[in-house]
């Protein structure tokens, strides 16, 4: 598989503290990380909380500029797309639906706002995509006058996925895009993304603590160990054979954790209709 987005020998250091007698601490947020987007791949993205997960995805989307190293999309850093042709082509979707929405706007105003920001769609070309988007997600239109407290969880992360949708990109990142909703929930949210990563030809870069769920949807898993990427390896191989003591100590805790959909088949709620 072509190779869509590189990694290249990323760090990324922050300064924390420092008073008048003490020098700031240098935190090393990622040390020389290196890995490889695949177009049309899912690739998961796990560690420990404070690993660096959250550092990369924003050094990924953009968002976020190392310390050292670079990012280069098909074949071009990152930094020379400009802001506009860069969100064209790379899209996050974060875990909290509610803090990622601004309350005042409607459901119409949220997911045409990319389509606002390039800046080349009539009001009425803008008002029939998010329409066809809303049909794609299950949504019935009448929610495009909707304000987000009006919208359960799983319908405010639709409208984030929409909005991520609508300009058409080559990448979504999503970092714990379920983590924030109900059990019951996470299972539809999970297939929506699984069903428009074929209707979209997406590649995911896909954030998650929960390894039932990277085992689930993940065809390439990579491994955060405090700012090191220490394991990348197959979904069947990481499972399967794990490579270093923290990966094994990883799946190990992952099993002690009571978890409603742990088990290795499918989803609970998968054939279900998106409601
Ligand atoms: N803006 C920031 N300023 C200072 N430290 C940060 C900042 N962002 C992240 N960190 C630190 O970098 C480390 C990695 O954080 P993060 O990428 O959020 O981890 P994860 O998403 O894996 O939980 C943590 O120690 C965190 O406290
Ligand atoms: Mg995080």
């Amino acid at each position: 598989m072509e190779t869509l987005m590189q990694v290249h020998n990323v760090s990324r250091t922050f300064h924390l503290g420092g008073g008048l007698f003490s020098a700031p601490q240098p935190l090393h947020a990622l040390d020389d990380v290196s890995l490889e987007l695949k177009r049309g791949e899912v690739l998961a993205l796990v560690g420990e909380s404070g690993s660096g997960k959250s550092t990369l995805s924003r050094i990924m989307l953009g968002l976020d500029i190392p310390t050292s190293g670079s990012v280069l999309l098909d074949g071009k850093p990152v930094e020379s797309f400009g802001r506009k042709a860069f969100a064209g082509l790379v899209q996050p979707i974060f875990q909290d639906p509610y803090s990622s929405l601004n309350p005042r706007k409607t459901v119409r105003q949220l997911i045409e706002m990319p389509l606002v920001v390039a800046g080349r769609y009539s009001a009425a070309e803008r008002q029939r995509k998010v329409r066809e988007l809303l049909g794609i997600l299950r949504m019935p239109s009448r929610m495009m006058s909707a304000y987000p407290n009006q919208m359960s969880g799983g319908q405010r992360q639709r409208v984030a996925i929409a909005r991520a949708l609508i300009s058409h990109p080559k990448i979504v990142i999503c970092d714990e895009p379920t983590s924030a909703l109900d059990v019951s929930v996470q299972a539809q949210v999970l297939n929506l993304l699984m069903e428009l990563r074929s209707a979209f030809q997406l590649t995911y870069l896909f954030i998650s603590h929960d390894l039932a769920v990277v085992e689930y949807i993940a065809d390439r898993v990579a491994v955060l160990e405090k700012g090191k990427l220490v394991e990348t390896a197959s979904v069947k191989d990481l499972f399967s054979a794990p490579q270093t003591d923290y990966t094994r100590q990883l799946l190990a805790s992952a099993l002690t954790i009571p978890q409603v959909d742990a088990s290795p088949g499918p989803v609970p709620g998968v054939s279900r209709p998106i409601s």
